[in-house]
């Protein structure tokens, strides 16, 4: 029998790459904190309704992708292929309108979308998460933009770039849909056939098609900044000030429109070229329709979501620092059987003073021990045996330098402290 594979598209995280995700992660939230952005953890599955009528179903994330299946009482369910729509309903659920806005909010977790997989793109991948939910101000729209340019530039991520858009709102984008459709009606003999179906549903996803001769097509089609409507523009407008003033550069794309079907106002992403066909490492914008979509009432909102898959690459790509290295401190060896105990004494007690100890617990020889030491990439090791509990001293070892000395049991723990801090 063939041994059971993941499922295509699905990846396990191994230690040596599960240290550097938690050091994206321990940085987000070190973000997060200095934005004042709170925590959440959020249903892996939702009822599949809340994705079609909050993402739309002419989007392909909804039409192709979402990994939906009924439960033992025949209700239909959907893994998230994305926070946002869930995000708000946590919103609406927990009656949060009734909080100080916005309500700041951040997550992190598995999502599932059924796409063909590539390098940076997966089944399951995990998404960092913001939302600002509550509030229609520009500033909102710029604290979200800062939120992921500082989170970048904290995780030393370089040659970004920032591409911004504004797709309108529900009062000047129809407007805009019909010069749009006008445009490529005149073209529709030459687009893909995928263009040609969106062409009635949903024209405005043309220009996000990857087709190069579609891409060639819509350069010159017009752009929606000129329909925007008084409010859109003058809220474009803010957010792209707020951006010069805090130094952040930008490329306006006209064509950025994102793939889900709730934004209003800002769209935008960040791209870098380290990651081929999937260059967006964030995406996001304004989506002040969405809580009515999903039956609740007017709450505008904003955010991005970062896949952490993306970020990792990005960072390995660009030869980034992920903090410290995966291994333990201490490594405790035993000279000999009579000094066993003592040794996992000494262990515990490393332990409980929060540095990172291991031990061997099959009887391997002193020279064993400290081969398993150097693989566990330990600093230090503490080397316990009868003559060592006759003084009342522990020989430590230096293992990169191979330097030996005797410690006193009793200043054993500040002189390994001192040593790791080092
Ligand atoms: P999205 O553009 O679909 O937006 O996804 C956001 C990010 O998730 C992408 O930029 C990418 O880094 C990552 N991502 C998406 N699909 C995959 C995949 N198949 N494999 C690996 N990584 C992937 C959203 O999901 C919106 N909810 C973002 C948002 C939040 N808008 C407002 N608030």
């Amino acid at each position: 029998m063939d041994i059971i594979k993941a499922p295509r598209g699905v990846r396990d995280v191994l230690p040596d790459e599960s240290w550097k995700w938690a050091y994206v992660v321990e940085t987000a939230r070190k973000v997060a904190d200095a934005f004042g952005y709170d925590e959440v953890h959020l249903p892996i599955f939702e009822h599949t309704e809340l994705f079609s009528r909050g993402i739309g179903d002419s989007t392909d994330v909804v039409e192709k992708e979402m990994y939906t299946f009924k439960d033992r009482s025949g209700r239909s369910l959907t893994l998230r292929p994305e926070l946002t729509a869930s995000m708000v309903r946590c919103y609406l659920e927990h009656g949060m309108s009734k909080r100080v806005q916005p309500v700041k909010l951040w997550s992190v977790g598995p999502m599932f979308r059924y796409e063909r997989p590539q390098k940076g793109r997966y089944r399951q991948f995990w998404q960092l998460d913001v939302e600002a939910l509550g509030s229609g101000a520009p500033e909102v729209d710029l604290e979200i933009v800062t939120f992921a340019v500082y989170l970048f530039g904290t995780l030393g991520l370089s040659n970004l770039e920032v591409v911004v858009n504004s797709v309108g709102c529900p009062a000047c984008r129809p407007v805009y849909r019909e010069a749009l459709k006008e445009y490529v009606g005149s073209n529709y003999d030459e687009l893909c056939k995928t263009c040609q179906n969106r062409f009635e549903r949903n024209p405005l996803r043309i220009l996000d098609c990857k087709n190069e001769h579609c891409r060639e097509i819509m350069k010159e089609s017009p752009g929606m900044v000129g329909y925007l409507c008084d409010e859109c523009s003058e809220h474009f407008q803010k957010v792209k000030e707020g951006m010069s003033l805090l130094g952040i550069s930008y490329k306006e794309d006209k064509n950025l429109v994102r793939g889900l079907d709730y934004y209003t106002k800002t769209a935008f992403e960040v791209l870098s070229g380290e990651l081929g066909a999937q260059n967006a490492v964030c995406g996001g914008g304004r989506y002040d329709n969405l809580a009515e979509a999903i039956g609740g009432p007017h709450v505008p909102g904003v955010g991005f979501a970062a896949g952490i898959e993306r970020i990792v690459l990005t960072m390995e790509g660009q030869g980034c620092d992920f903090g410290r290295k995966p291994g333990i401190d201490v490594f405790v060896a035993i000279a000999d059987d009579s000094a066993r105990k003592a040794g996992l004494k000494l262990l515990y007690d490393i332990r409980r003073d929060k540095v990172s100890a291991d031990m061997d617990y099959s009887g391997k020889s002193l020279s064993s021990q400290l081969k398993m030491a150097s693989n566990k990439k330990a600093k230090l090791a503490c080397i316990l045996g009868s003559a060592e509990i006759q003084k009342g001293v522990v020989t430590v070892k230096d293992l990169a330098s191979g330097l030996q000395e005797e410690v006193h049991q009793n200043s054993l723990m500040n002189h390994i402290k001192q040593y790791i801090v080092r």
